[in-house]
């Protein structure tokens, strides 16, 4: 089988937006992107924005999704939302385990790993989120860390995935999100590869891995040449037309 990992650039508007907002922001983001080479590109509002954003963003090449989603398919779990409901809102992505996900809602190793699944089940193209504190970074525990909040993932998508699955791991270290900081390219690469590894040996050999943690119009082209890194998940920089537009460009003149 031939690996193709199609460069993803994917942006995380976490809690913000506004229906003036969003509608001047993907006005703005169209018509920069017009004409452009793009990669595969997916933006991600808040749930209750995801129609507004699905209608506006129909019939171009850019794909929308949500922000998290529950392991559960239905049923009495009052708040939560599945992936079915966001197919049926003709979501491509969902965001799992996001840190502050996991720092704020406890959600857990094991739920992502069931997240993840649910998403898969459902059609969408789940991006997994793993990364280490500043405290964990601090202490060189990094790849301990990815590994630990791997292990259930790969073992549960091991049982259910085929090797051409659409899953897409992003490495965001938690102290490089909105904190204006980055690891040196080497230090991203080196946690891309191990990824890598740990993909290849569940066989997931055509997992895209995104970085994500103060992504910019400025740095994202250096990020995006390192031979493990396939996109980019973008917060901050997601809310700024232009910004993301040259992100976006970044990700397309990626040699593939
Ligand atoms: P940031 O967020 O681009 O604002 O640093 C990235 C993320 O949360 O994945």
């Amino acid at each position: 089988m031939t690996v193709v990992r199609t460069p993803l650039v994917v942006g995380n508007w976490k809690m913000n937006g506004a229906f003036e907002a969003n509608r001047a922001l993907i006005e703005a983001l169209l018509a920069l992107l017009a004409q452009k080479p793009l990669p595969a590109l997916g933006v991600c509002p808040p749930f209750p924005y995801v129609p507004q954003i699905g209608a506006l963003l129909a019939g171009s090449p850019i794909g929308w999704g949500g922000q998290t989603v529950s392991e559960h398919r239905g049923g009495a779990y009052t708040g939560q939302v599945s992936a079915p409901m966001l197919r049926d809102l003709g979501c491509t992505y969902v965001i799992v385990g996001h840190s502050e996900r996991r720092q704020y809602c406890g959600e857990t190793d094991e739920q992502v790993s069931l997240q993840a699944v649910a998403a898969l089940d459902s059609g969408l193209i789940p991006i997994i989120c793993v990364g280490e504190s500043a405290d964990e970074e601090a202490a060189g525990q990094t790849l301990a860390v990815i590994d630990r909040q791997l292990a259930p993932v790969l073992t549960t998508l091991a049982g259910v995935a085929d090797e051409g699955a659409s899953v897409v791991i992003a490495y965001d270290p938690v102290w490089a999100i909105g904190t204006g900081k980055t690891p040196t390219p080497e230090g991203v690469q080196k946690v891309h590869a191990h990824i890598r590894q740990r993909l290849m040996d569940a066989g997931l050999v055509q997992s895209r891995i995104l970085y994500g943690g103060s992504v910019k119009g400025s740095n994202a082209a250096t990020l995006f040449a390192l031979p493990d890194v396939d996109g980019g998940l973008i917060g901050g920089a997601a809310l700024d037309a232009q910004d993301f537009s040259t992100i976006c460009t970044a990700a397309a003149n990626r040699a593939v």
